[in-house]
């Protein structure tokens, strides 16, 4: 398949909400759901199938996944969250048929999430492939966390990192996922790394999932982009942040993403008032949390029209 653009995964009803304690109505999330597929995007993470206990957002994970895959066009495709085989199991019960698997590169990062040792996470990994025997159509991707840094322990090296994709690889998966989860990253790191991973691993799907917590989302983005990372994640009005993760904050936002590719040239497929139309509707149902978007806040650039020197000194002889 040859990409002449890139494919934004939209994380904010995953992501964006994970953090948020107040119980967002599942109506609410379906109605999110309809705007950003009006919007164009076409890869959605819809909600995670984790522990209520943990995350209490997210106890009505089957009943959204239902109603999204009713709702959904063709060629839009849905993803959910898993910590465990549980998760898998529940999310193939609802339909889902293409879960991302979370476990971080930090042993710290790894047992604060999902109270595993990342050895332990692997052998979860390891039962979960399985359901792919009675459900062939599964699709795993391999979510990984703090790539570029952990809360805990500072600064990863690609080569931890790389050790785990070899590890996934010969498990046999080939969609894989790197996360910025507290914003570690900078560009040069983010094109390194991706480069080093493409290049070991030419058949594998690589996405990234960047947090722009200081402010490098959209650079650590197009670092990426340059390395030809073509599936970036994006979240609404720049939503989202682990729980288990201090320091975390939202992901790069929706908005700016698809803003910083068209300008580029490179297509999106995404229709930016629709996309407006979404952030607004989600403002209007929480408007107490902190969205992050610089499209959100100014619009995209909206000439007045050109000024005479003639109108001009008319305007201030009035
Ligand atoms: N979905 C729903 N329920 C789940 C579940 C899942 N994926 N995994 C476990 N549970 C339930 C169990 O059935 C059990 O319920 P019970 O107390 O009613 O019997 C309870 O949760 C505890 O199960 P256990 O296996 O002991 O889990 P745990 O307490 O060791 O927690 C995780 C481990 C991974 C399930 C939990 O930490 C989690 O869900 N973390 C989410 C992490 C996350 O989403 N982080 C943000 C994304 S990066
Ligand atoms: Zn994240």
């Amino acid at each position: 398949m040859t990409v002449t653009g890139v494919v934004i995964r939209e994380v904010m009803l995953r992501d964006g909400l994970q953090n948020i304690l107040d119980f967002i109505p599942t109506e609410a999330k379906i109605e999110l759901f309809r705007l950003i597929v009006a919007s164009g995007l076409r890869s959605i993470e819809i909600t995670s199938f984790v522990s209520p206990k943990a995350i209490p957002q997210f106890r009505d994970a089957g009943q959204l996944a239902q109603a999204a895959l009713k709702m959904k066009p063709e060629g839009v495709e849905i993803s959910a969250l898993i910590p465990n085989l549980k998760g898998a199991q529940l999310a193939v019960e609802n339909g889902v048929r293409k879960v991302g698997f979370v476990m971080s590169v930090s042993e710290s990062h790894n047992i604060n999430n999902v109270k595993r040792t990342t050895a332990e996470s692997i052998e979860e990994l390891k039962k979960t492939l399985e359901l792919r025997e009675k459900y062939p159509d599964l699709i795993v991707k391999a979510g990984l966390a703090s790539v570029f840094g952990c809360p805990f322990e500072g600064k990863i090296k690609p080569e931890v990192t790389l050790n785990f994709i070899r590890q996934f690889y010969h498990l046999g998966i080939r969609d894989m996922s790197m996360a910025d989860t507290v914003g570690f990253g900078n560009p040069r790191e983010v094109k390194e790394t991706c480069r080093l991973c493409l290049t070991e691993f030419p058949d594998v799907t690589f996405s990234i999932h960047l947090h722009n917590t200081r402010g490098l989302g959209l650079a650590n983005s197009l670092a990426a982009f340059e390395s030809g990372i073509r599936i970036h994640d994006g979240a609404i009005g720049g939503l989202g942040g682990c729980p288990f993760a201090p320091g975390a904050k939202g992901n790069t936002s929706t908005e700016d993403l698809v803003f910083m590719f068209e300008e580029m040239g490179v297509s999106t497929g995404v229709k930016m008032e629709t996309l407006m139309e979404a952030s607004r509707y989600f403002q209007s149902v929480k408007n107490d949390v902190r969205f992050s978007s610089s499209i959100l806040e100014v619009g995209v650039p909206a000439p007045k029209g050109p000024i005479t020197k003639e109108g001009f000194e008319q305007k201030w002889n009035m």
